[in-house]
């Protein structure tokens, strides 16, 4: 089957090009807050930022088909010392906005996987109370729907063209909670040709 592809460089804040309800999946990554590394004091404030988050959210509920999916990958942040609560905040604007919280993903990165600090080594070295400093290995990725969906809308043929390959998602556990993948590594060739972050 023929498809076509279309990339619009734009704001996810206004997203004038997209036409009400023309959408049947959004699958996005925001920036992490003011993430050490990747996204240092991008934001001037954590307000400044949940209103991005805010803006969006109407947006993509805009451009949604009903019964449609929002897949939100996302995780809380920790700045200076201070863990920023993004996940449930944007549960919560998502919910605001109209969407329903279905389900959470929790994604779990390879175990040697750090990009900035070994924060766990903390404890390594000093192995009494107060020395506990654990290292993420997690992402969140928060699926919301917009209302529910009409499954008799879809033909048996189209129903069929659709069908997810079982073996695949028992092989690799799709069908739980827990997602194990192994992302775009520090320092590898991936990330070096085609991530926008720098060093
Ligand atoms: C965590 S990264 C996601 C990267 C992407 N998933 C990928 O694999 O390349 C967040 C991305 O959001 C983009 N971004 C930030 N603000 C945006 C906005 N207002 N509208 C659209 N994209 C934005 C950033 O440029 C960055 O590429």
């Amino acid at each position: 089957m023929k498809t076509s592809h279309k990339i619009i460089f734009g704001n996810c804040m206004s997203m004038e090009e997209l036409s009400d309800e023309s959408i049947h999946l959004i699958v996005t990554s925001p920036p992490y807050f003011n993430a050490p590394f990747d996204y240092q004091g991008l934001f001037t404030s954590y307000d400044s930022y949940l209103n991005v988050l805010k803006q969006f959210s109407k947006e993509a509920f805009r451009v949604l088909q009903e019964g449609r999916i929002f897949a939100l990958n996302i995780d809380d942040m920790l700045v200076d010392g201070i863990k920023y609560p993004i996940v449930a905040d944007s549960i919560k604007i998502m919910q605001s906005a109209g969407f329903r919280y279905r389900d959470k993903i929790v994604w779990k990165k390879p175990d040697g996987y750090l990009r900035i600090s070994k924060r766990s080594g903390v404890l390594l070295q000093n192995p009494y109370p107060m020395y506990f400093y654990p290292d993420n290995l997690l992402e969140s990725i928060v699926i919301f729907q917009k209302g529910k969906f009409n499954y008799r809308s879809k033909s048996k043929e189209i129903r069929e063209l659709s069908k997810v390959d079982k073996k695949e998602f028992q092989d690799n556990k799709w069908h739980k909670t827990l997602w194990e993948m192994t992302n775009v590594l520090p320092g590898s060739y991936l990330e070096k040709k085609y991530c926008c972050f720098s060093r």
